[in-house]
């Protein structure tokens, strides 16, 4: 069955010392409730990160974005290559601020989904509605248009390496949280939609994790949802309690 997973995203968080402190923080609250907690962190600290997560197996590696192109002169550019070179195992893409303010579109999104996978990477791919959209209760149409465009080019065999985020874009960072019905609802549509393209088994062995305020207080309620594995947390994994509390705010399996 799927996997429980708690990721943490640091965006444009943390120094060095400071994320080497809190990787290390997290490996000795040997948190338990959880089957795999990612760390996605900058570029710049992955090879740093990786070292301090070296002999244990629960915490995993992973970058934020990655090139749409494989190599070459694209001056500022890390590619999927240089993510595996650096330790990581996971990169996330179509994170809602990098399609709002980087303009990532369905070509670049597959582009960098396939290029992820080519070289060795799982991606936590995410998605998610704008307000106005979830306003007009719209939002079924729209996660199933980005599923189409972005997702659904790939075979049943690189959808092994897929995990899924689902994050509504107005519950980023703004304190509010979708409930746990609202979140279970979109994870079943999700899953639903993944089967009626993949068939069931994929459906059911692929984790969906929610996004979007996740925090200690409200982390177990949502995980206890069927069709909710896990969370993508932002400001919340920036401390070791705070991410540590909601690695173990699981249900038992
Ligand atoms: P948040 O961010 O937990 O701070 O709302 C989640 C995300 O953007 O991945």
């Amino acid at each position: 069955m799927r996997d429980y997973i708690a990721a943490g995203n640091w965006k444009m968080n943390m120094s060095i010392a400071n994320g080497k402190d809190l990787a290390q923080g997290l490996i000795e609250s040997n948190t338990t409730s959880s089957d795999k907690v990612i760390l996605c962190v900058p570029f710049t600290h992955l090879a740093v990160v990786n070292e301090i997560l070296k002999g244990q197996d629960l915490i995993h590696l992973g970058a934020q974005n990655v090139c749409c192109e494989p190599s070459g002169a694209f001056t500022g550019e890390i590619s999927a290559a240089m993510l595996t070179d650096a330790g990581a195992k996971y990169v996330l893409i179509g994170h809602s601020e990098r399609r709002g303010y980087y303009h990532e579109d369905a070509g670049i999104l597959s582009k960098k989904i396939t290029l992820a996978l080519e070289n060795g990477l799982k991606v936590i791919y995410c998605l998610g509605e704008p307000l106005e959209v979830r306003q007009a209760n719209e939002q079924n149409a729209h996660i199933k248009t980005q599923l189409e465009s972005d997702l659904f080019l790939l075979d049943a065999s690189q959808m092994a390496n897929i995990t899924i985020a689902y994050e509504p874009i107005w519950a980023i960072g703004t304190g509010k949280t979708a409930s746990p019905e609202q979140a279970q609802d979109m994870h079943a549509f999700i899953r639903a939609t993944l089967e009626s393209k993949y068939g069931a088994t994929i459906a059911q062995n692929t984790s969906i994790l929610y996004g979007g305020s996740v925090k200690p207080a409200n982390a177990s309620e949502i995980f206890s949802k069927e069709d909710v594995d896990g969370g993508l947390v932002g400001g919340a994994s920036l401390k070791v309690d705070s991410f540590a509390a909601i690695c173990n705010s699981f249900p038992p399996k």
